[in-house]
């Protein structure tokens, strides 16, 4: 087992000006490096990177990828077994994973599709590009991919999510992969109000109907786009949200787990590189307003706040950034239960749309408290007239303020 980092290239693969193609004898090795620093620039619930992924590269790792895929419905492999085709997989790490309510099971399937979307999409830029692409029912792991995984390395921590084929075809564009990952770069969660500019409907219309991945994948994205602009569908979020969004702080399991998550010094960030600063959620503050917000967030002490109406507070202020916001984004499954792959699905479909807005100039800022808690998700779906079950919903405008790049763990990367 070889569990890495990206490493340097030994021999490094030369990006040159736009449409230049890649060098053709790269490997596999040093593309999936260079994708591997691309897709960990995802974004993820609370920044807590729950992904890793492995290239099944020996036999008896291949034979596991056979035994899995005969498994699974409807796959038909003309080419199982070409010595040519590489097999890959997505894992969840369990031990980076967010557990604190229900709804952050789903929440981690959509942080890992996300990265599956960069990774595959990454390596597509270089001429890897996926002949299949299965998502796998935990049923189905449970009979086969465990055995296989017990047998081999595969981490106790790790469970397998998705599997992917891949082979060598056309000629990868060096451009490609440098403007994906300009785009990635850009990408940033921004929670700064938004400024008070209509987007345009071209983008709009653009974001709620995103074309689907030129690769097959057994269960494709079915979402449902509402973009939300009118004054008064603004105004009624908002007061939703004033009246709702403060229950992010008065969970304490929740809360507990949410605090863990930032890292309040540099030393801190640079030992545990998940999470985010207090600058990343609050914007520049003073040191005077850094050391209350300590205090006062501290789970020993909001509970205490929260009976004198600080968690309503809390929501006010994020409803005033609500009500000036041009545009918010519901996106919602066709289906009231969706399965670990359907979330996956939905997972690639969010990095795909996060993406097409950041190279619009627009930014993200997404709002889960209000998919989290069953009673809030459904008075949200009849009040708004949501289509399907609603998954995720996010402010969508022009950013006034840059945001810093968040921490990151090097990308968990295994050979086997
Ligand atoms: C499924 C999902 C849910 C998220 N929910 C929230 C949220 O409720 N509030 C928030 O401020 N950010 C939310 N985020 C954004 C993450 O906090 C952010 O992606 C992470 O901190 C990494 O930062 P970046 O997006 O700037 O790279 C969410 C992200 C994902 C993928």
């Amino acid at each position: 087992m070889n569990r890495t980092g990206p490493q340097p290239s030994r021999t490094p693969v030369r990006l040159r000006a736009n449409g230049v193609p890649l060098p053709t004898g790269s490997s596999f090795q040093q593309a999936l490096v260079e994708a591997a620093a691309v897709a960990n620039l995802s974004p993820s619930s609370h920044n807590c990177q729950p992904w890793g992924h492995a290239w099944l590269k020996s036999d008896r790792a291949k034979a596991s990828a056979y035994e899995l895929l005969d498994l699974l419905p409807g796959h038909d492999d003309a080419t199982a077994g070409d010595p040519d085709n590489i097999y890959l997989a997505l894992a969840q790490d369990t031990d980076r994973s967010l557990t604190a309510l229900p709804a952050h099971s789903a929440e981690m399937h959509l942080s890992c599709g996300s990265y599956w979307h960069l990774l595959l999409r990454a390596l597509a830029a270089q001429g890897w590009v996926p002949t299949a692409v299965h998502h796998i029912e935990p049923e189905a792991l449970d009979h086969a991919a465990h055995r296989a995984a017990a047998d081999s390395d595969w981490p106790r921590n790790w469970r397998m999510l998705s599997l992917a084929v891949l082979s060598r075809t056309g000629i990868p564009r060096s451009a490609d992969l440098t403007d994906l990952r300009a785009t990635a770069t850009a990408r940033h969660t921004n929670r700064a109000p938004y400024r008070d500019l209509r987007v345009a409907p071209e983008a709009l219309h653009e974001l709620a109907h995103l074309s689907p991945t030129a690769w097959a994948t057994s269960n494709p994205p079915h979402v449902t786009v509402r973009h939300l602009r009118s004054p008064v569908e603004l105004r009624r979020l908002a007061t939703f949200i004033a009246h709702h969004a403060g229950r992010d702080f008065s969970d304490s399991a929740a809360w507990r787990e949410t605090h863990s998550y930032f890292r309040w010094s540099a030393e801190d960030a640079a030992a545990r590189p998940d999470g985010f600063t207090p600058e990343q959620v609050f914007g520049a503050v003073s040191t005077p307003r850094r050391l209350l917000a300590r205090v006062a967030l501290n789970p020993a002490a909001l509970p205490h706040l929260c009976r004198l109406g600080f968690d309503r507070y809390l929501g006010t202020q994020l409803a005033k950034t609500v009500h000036t916001t041009p545009v918010i984004t519901a996106a919602g499954l066709p289906t009231d239960t969706p399965t670990a792959p359907d979330l996956l699905s939905a997972g690639m479909w969010l990095a795909n749309y996060w993406l097409t807005a950041t190279q619009a100039g627009l930014a993200l800022h997404p709002l889960s408290i209000l998919t989290q808690h069953e009673d809030l998700r459904s008075e949200l779906q009849q009040r708004f007239g949501l289509p399907g079950r609603t998954f995720f919903v996010a402010r969508l405008g022009h950013p006034t303020t840059t945001t810093a790049a968040t921490l990151r763990h090097t990308a968990a990367t295994l050979t086997l």
